[in-house]
């Protein structure tokens, strides 16, 4: 019988697209979503692409008694926790909604869990427990630190499940620790849509290309790279997807915890992001240069050779791929709003039209 999962935060743009693969996989998947940063359209969408009706529940996860009957109602084999509040931004104006959601949730989680026998886990964690890496590419091995409350909020979560995989005898627990997650879906269907703007940076170059935002604001230029903007892995949303129906598959067949880097072991800065997302989207992405964003660091990527050792995880998927299907995803998102259009709809290459106020200071690119 295929196994039965709760997936939490999934409408979210990872649960959405984990939701997808887990379904095409085989699994039975029941969905928990409280749309604090999400749409309950998604349910439709996700309905469309995979042919089969979803079953879905609004809860907060953090609250115990919301979803205990959940469980009682499903005889869970697993859970894969990916409800959680994600931007390094926010998390440095808000820490402790940071703590109340990422942490409180999780340990909610944990007590309704141990409470109906289920002892199986995946466990949405990020690059951002590394903090400043010491050294590039980065190995799960390296230690961990944080520039953010985000960051803390994470390592915390990890220490929390490994304590718990360390004196409960039965569980294990896959940590996922994701770089930064890219693209959308090749249906355009599902992709990034917050609902708070988290700072993260594709989105805002696809505002950009889409002209609801003048320009892009690129934060720190004088960091110790190439072209002195900040690199990152990219990673398309779907390899990532992909990767908890790998790890979820281990977990349920070895009965062993694992903790891996889910990224593509290669980086590139935001200048070339802005330009790939140009040649993806056929429209100029006007950028002006700021000061370095505090939480930041300079580069970060991963070193993915566990990752594929373990689950067999390998990221397929790259850069044009990502920016391709996210222009795709956010045209037809924007078709869908009908009469939305911003004026300027979109800006033609060649057809620069910065707004006066925005002062484009263009350097040279990296050839
Ligand atoms: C990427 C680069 C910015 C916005 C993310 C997620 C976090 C975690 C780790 C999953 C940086 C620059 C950005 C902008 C910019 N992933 N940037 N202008 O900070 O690496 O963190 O990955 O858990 O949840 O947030 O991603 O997309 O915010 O920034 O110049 O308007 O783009 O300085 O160099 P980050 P990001």
């Amino acid at each position: 019988m295929a196994a039965r999962v709760l997936l939490t935060g999934g409408t979210g743009y990872i649960g959405s697209h984990t939701y997808v693969a887990l379904v095409e996989a085989g699994y039975h998947v029941v969905l928990l979503d409280d749309f604090s940063n999400s749409s309950p359209d998604v349910l439709n969408q996700l309905e469309i692409i995979t042919g089969v009706p979803t079953r879905f529940h609004r809860a907060d996860v953090s609250d115990a008694n919301a979803i205990r009957p959940i469980f009682a109602a499903y005889d869970f084999d697993a859970v894969v926790h990916c409800a959680a509040r994600k931007s390094v931004p926010q998390s440095l104006a808000r820490p402790k909604m940071f703590f109340d959601a990422n942490i409180a949730s999780l340990l909610a989680l944990m007590r309704v869990m141990a409470g109906h026998g289920v002892k199986t886990m995946v466990y949405s964690s990020s690059a951002t427990v590394y903090g400043q890496p010491e050294s590039l590419p980065i190995p799960e091995h390296a230690p961990l630190s944080y520039t953010s409350p985000y960051g803390l909020s994470k390592i915390m979560g990890e220490q929390f499940l490994n304590q718990q995989v360390r004196t409960s005898a039965g569980w294990v627990v896959g940590t996922l620790r994701y770089f930064n997650p890219a693209g959308a879906h090749p249906s355009a269907l599902i992709g990034e849509a917050p609902v708070h703007d988290g700072g993260n940076l594709m989105p805002l170059i696809a505002k950009v290309a889409r002209g609801v935002v003048p320009a892009l604001d690129i934060y720190g230029h004088d960091y110790g790279t190439p072209d002195g903007t900040g690199i990152r892995d990219y990673v398309h949303v779907c390899d990532l997807a992909q990767g908890h129906v790998q790890s979820l598959d281990r977990l349920l067949r070895h009965r062993r915890s694992h903790t891996l880097n889910l990224g593509r072991g290669s980086g590139y800065s935001v200048l070339e992001v802005v330009k790939a997302y140009e040649a993806a989207s056929g429209c100029r992405i006007p950028y002006r240069l700021l000061p370095r964003r505090p939480g930041d660091v300079a580069a970060s990527f991963a070193d993915p050779t566990m990752a594929a050792r373990v689950i067999g995880f390998c990221a397929t998927r790259d850069l044009h791929d990502m920016c391709r299907s996210s222009w795709a995803w956010e045209t037809a998102r924007q078709s869908d709003l009908q009469g939305a259009l911003i004026s300027p709809p979109y800006r033609p290459l060649g057809l620069i039209a910065a707004a006066p106020s925005v002062i484009v200071t263009p350097i040279a690119r990296p050839s």
